[in-house]
This record gives C-alpha cells, sequence and structure tokens, in this order.
C-alpha cells in the first residue's frame, strides 16, 4: 500500500508517469549492458543504464572459467582457429559473419579489459595466463588442444563486472538501479523510440525516451527448475521483443553445463577439466574416453553432456538413484586448486559438502545457457523478419550478450565464448551506434495516451485478485521444463 500511496504522489497531474530523455538507453546492467553504457558515456553520449540488480549483482559476476581470445600467450595460437572451433561447436548452425568478427575481435577487447585494470591471473613471465577449456583446438583442429581460454583464477566475470562497472561510473553515464524495463515504446513506422520503466522501490512509472535502445537483459535460464543461471534471468528483454511483435530466434538451443553440483544447480567451472579434472562413472571409468577418444573430457558441452546422460540412463550413473556422476579434483596439487580454483573449492564444499582435496564432486548435467534470443546482426541491430526482407531492422533497437542472438553461438555455445560475446558485441553497439546517430540528435516521444494506456493495463495486472498463485504457476512450468525439455528430446514428450 505505502508504495501505491507514493507513486502517486510523484507523479504528475496528467499523467502517472515521470519522463526522461536521453540519447541511448541501455537495459541491463551485467556485462554486455556495462561495456555498451562505458562505450557510449566515453564518447559523450547522454546514455541511462536501467538495471533491475544493482549492476556488480547481475548474473555476469557468476561467470567463473574465463573469456576466449587467441592471445598464443600458452602455445602459437590464430583467431581463424578460434573461429573454426567456434564454428564447429556450434554444431555448423552459427553465422559465420558475426563469428568471425567476434574471434577476429577477441584479442583486442581482451587487452583493452587488462588495460581497465581487470586483474587476469598470469603466466611465470607476467603474461595473461590462458587455460584449456572444452572444444578448443590449434590448427583447425589438427594440432591438439589449445590454451585460449584467458582468466582470473575461476572468479573471471566477477573481476569483469566489478572493472566495468568501475570504468562506467569514470565517464557520465546515469544508472537507474531497481528500475524495471516493462514495454518497449514504438512509433507509428515500428521504431523503437524509448521503454516503459517501473521503479521498484516506489511504485513509480517512468517513460524513457531515447534515440536508440539497447536490450542487454541476460538469459532465461530460469523457465527451468534447476539452472547454473542466477533466479533473476528471466528473460525480461526477449518477453518485451515478444510483447511487441518481435519473434525470437532459436529458443530451443538451451545449453547443459556437464557440471553443475548435484541437487543444487551451482556451477563449477569447465576449468576443473581444463586443469585437468575429470569425469568417473559408478565403476570409476573416465568414460569420456569411449564418446570422445581424443578430446575426452575437453570435447565440446553438448557431447560431454550426452555421454553423462547415455551413461546415468545405462545405469552407471552414481550414488542411491544412481542419476548423477562424480567430477574427480583430488588428484590436482593443491597450488593448482588454490590458485586457480579457489572458488570452487568453496563452492564444493558449501553445496555439497565435499572437500575436493579428498573426494570427488557429485555433479549432473545443468541448464546453463540460452543460444537463442532477440535476433540481431553482427553490429548488434534487431531484427524483425517479415515475408518481404528477411532482414528488416527494427530502427532504433540494438541487442547483446545472453538476451541477443547473433547466432554466434549456433546450437550448442563453446565454454568462454560468453563473456567474449558481451563485451564484443557491448561494444559492437556503442561502436556501431556512432555510425548512425551523434549525441545530441533530436528525439521522438511515443504519444502519452499509449503510455498511459499501458501503464493502466499494468495496474490491472498488479491489483488482479485470481485464485493462482504467480509463483506457484511459475514454479509449474519450471517442472513441465525441467521434465520434458531436457538433454535428450524427441516429438513424444508427453505432456500431462
Ligand atoms: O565453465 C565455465 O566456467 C563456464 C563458462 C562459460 O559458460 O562460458
Amino acid at each position: 500500500m505505502f508504495r501505491y500511496i507514493a507513486k502517486r504522489s510523484l507523479s504528475t497531474i496528467n499523467n502517472p508517469f515521470t519522463e526522461h530523455n536521453y540519447d541511448v538507453i541501455v537495459i541491463g546492467a551485467g556485462g554486455a549492458g556495462l561495456r555498451a553504457t562505458m562505450g557510449l558515456a566515453e564518447k559523450g553520449y547522454n546514455v541511462a543504464c536501467i538495471s533491475k540488480l544493482f549492476p556488480t549483482r547481475s548474473h555476469t559476476v557468476a561467470a567463473q572459467g574465463g573469456i576466449n581470445a587467441a592471445l598464443g600467450n600458452i602455445t602459437k595460437d590464430d583467431w581463424k582457429w578460434h573461429f573454426y572451433d567456434t564454428v564447429k561447436g556450434s554444431d555448423w548452425l552459427g553465422d559465420q559473419d558475426a563469428i568471425q568478427y567476434m574471434c577476429r575481435e577477441a584479442p583486442k577487447v581482451v587487452l583493452e579489459l587488462e588495460g581497465y585494470g581487470l586483474p587476469f591471473s598470469r603466466t611465470n613471465e607476467g603474461k595473461i595466463y590462458q587455460r584449456a577449456f572444452g572444444g578448443q583446438s590449434l590448427d583447425y583442429g589438427k594440432g591438439g588442444q589449445a590454451y585460449r581460454t584467458a582468466c582470473a583464477a575461476d572468479r573471471t566475470g566477477h573481476a569483469m563486472l566489478h572493472t566495468l562497472y568501475g570504468n562506467s561510473l569514470k565517464y557520465d553515464a546515469k544508472f537507474f538501479i531497481e528500475y524495471f524495463a516493462l514495454e518497449l515504446l514504438k512509433n507509428k513506422s515500428n521504431d523503437c523510440i524509448g521503454a516503459l520503466v517501473y521503479n521498484m522501490e516506489d511504485g513509480t512509472y517512468h517513460k524513457f525516451n531515447a534515440k536508440n535502445t539497447i536490450l542487454a537483459t541476460g538469459g532465461y535460464g530460469r523457465c527451468y527448475f534447476s539452472a547454473t543461471s542466477a533466479h533473476t534471468c528471466t528473460g525480461d528483454g526477449n518477453a518485451m521483443c515478444l510483447r511487441s511483435g518481435i519473434p525470437l530466434q532459436d529458443p530451443e538451443f538451451i545449453q547443459f553445463h556437464p557440471t553443475g553440483v548435484y541437487g543444487a544447480g551451482v556451477l563449477l567451472t569447465e576449468g576443473c577439466r581444463g586443469e585437468g579434472g575429470f569425469l568417473i562413472n559408478s565403476e570409476g571409468e573416465r568414460f569420456m574416453e569411449r564418446y570422445a577418444p581424443s578430446a575426452k573430457d575437453l570435447a565440446s558441452r553438448d557431447v560431454v553432456s550426452r555421454s553423462m546422460t547415455m551413461e546415468i540412463n545405462q545405469g552407471r550413473g552414481v550414488g542411491k538413484d544412481k542419476d548423477h556422476i562424480l567430477l574427480q579434483l583430488n588428484h590436482l596439487s593443491k597450488d593448482i586448486l588454490e590458485e586457480r580454483l579457489p572458488g570452487i573449492s568453496e563452492t564444493a564444499k558449501i553445496f555439497s559438502g565435499v572437500d575436493v582435496t579428498v573426494d570427488p564432486v557429485p555433479v549432473i548435467p545443468t541448464v546453463h545457457y540460452n543460444m537463442g534470443g532477440i535476433p540481431t546482426n553482427w553490429k548488434g541491430q534487431v531484427i524483425s523478419p517479415n515475408k518481404d526482407n528477411e532482414n528488416e531492422i527494427v530502427k532504433g533497437l540494438w541487442a547483446a550478450g545472453e538476451a541477443a542472438c547473433s547466432s554466434v553461438h549456433g546450437a550448442n555455445r563453446l565454454g568462454a565464448n560468453s563473456l567474449l560475446d558481451i563485451v564484443v558485441f557491448g561494444k559492437a553497439c556503442s561502436e556501431n551506434i556512432y555510425d548512425i546517430n551523434k549525441p545530441g540528435e533530436i528525439i521522438e516521444k511515443c504519444d502519452n495516451n499509449d503510455v498511459n494506456n499501458i501503464i493502466q493495463s499494468y495496474e490491472k495486472l498488479l491489483h488482479r485478485k485470481g485464485t493462482k498463485n504467480v509463483g506457484e504457476l511459475r514454479l509449474e512450468l519450471q517442472k513441465v521444463m525441467q521434465k520434458h525439455a531436457g538433454v535428450f528430446r524427441n516429438n513424444e514428450c508427453n505432456i500431462a
């Protein structure tokens, strides 16, 4: 009730909202949103970043293993080999123009991050340390395992998020924190001209007029019951696009990370296997040798998750229900565990009670990433195909990061290509906006009657008195997804 009264007292007489004007608004303050915000503020745009969370609590903070770039710090490397691995890892379904752009930009953006102060782990010579990760090879698959994943121990996302937020604050970016974006605002030509936003603290509505809007709202892992994604990964930007008539691309391509902690769903980085850990079944067998004789535990994630599921289905799972697998790390030296994997040692202890120096950790393939999302081209512009033009751009609307689908990951993302995607395409949005609109151009405003109508429909929803609770409905949906849209799917889904 207090919130409702506060909203009314802050509202203007004629319109129940506050109006704001910006060259650009960025919705979301994870890695993609912050990289875009920082780039725009640096170029002199009047930019606002709108986030339902305090920026350093965004889900990027949970990324562990690292960011791929052919820096060549451990062995010789080449961005074209990274490109080849990414195309192959995508099950040949990725957009090769976008993949080329991402892999070619990678060394540049990682060195930029180093310059912004990201505290990367180091080799003995002081170079950025790079570890082995799944699906990464040298010489187009012929040269063995690549060491391409630059990292800050197993807390790379945490280091990146703090670095980008700190740098965004250096420039004049405005942050609207704990503001929830509700709807895209469009003009008669269907161009995006801003967004309607809700202040979660006091219940007020805010109309943001903007020449350009960037959606960087993250994934929708929480449509499943168990996921490595934070509870905040609810696909808000994707839903806004759907409600505004923009279809999503490839939403069925859901990635299962092989090593979520059994029962808790919390991530244990692929870096565990990159540093020498391996998976074993109930017979103590390193079964990945059978499924992927050369890459073994560092095959791409879809291959490892399928293999684990097959082992379980064939009765070689561990535990009383034989329904999970073990990740063995206790053969690794104390130095490696302490220096390269301190976070997961703590996570394993807290969430499974296991001391990784003594026992293997119970793990299971867990929902981790959405390859699909808001369709964009390699520049970050949102595409809304129609019957006359399959590449039709929605003017004024951009997307980056897990919310977006520039299709760099096709049907399966390689580990450590996500932190890369968010900085490359967050940056691309800021640079490509500069090619189209300069700071200070005239901003079109959406009709206030239209905005009032949207607010009325939200007010009705907020005060509806139904018998079904939203939380119960969500739980029901999550359980259906968990049961019927898992690692293996076929036509016989039999939803009751
Ligand atoms: O295993 C991991 O550290 C996850 C990395 C990623 O999803 O890119």
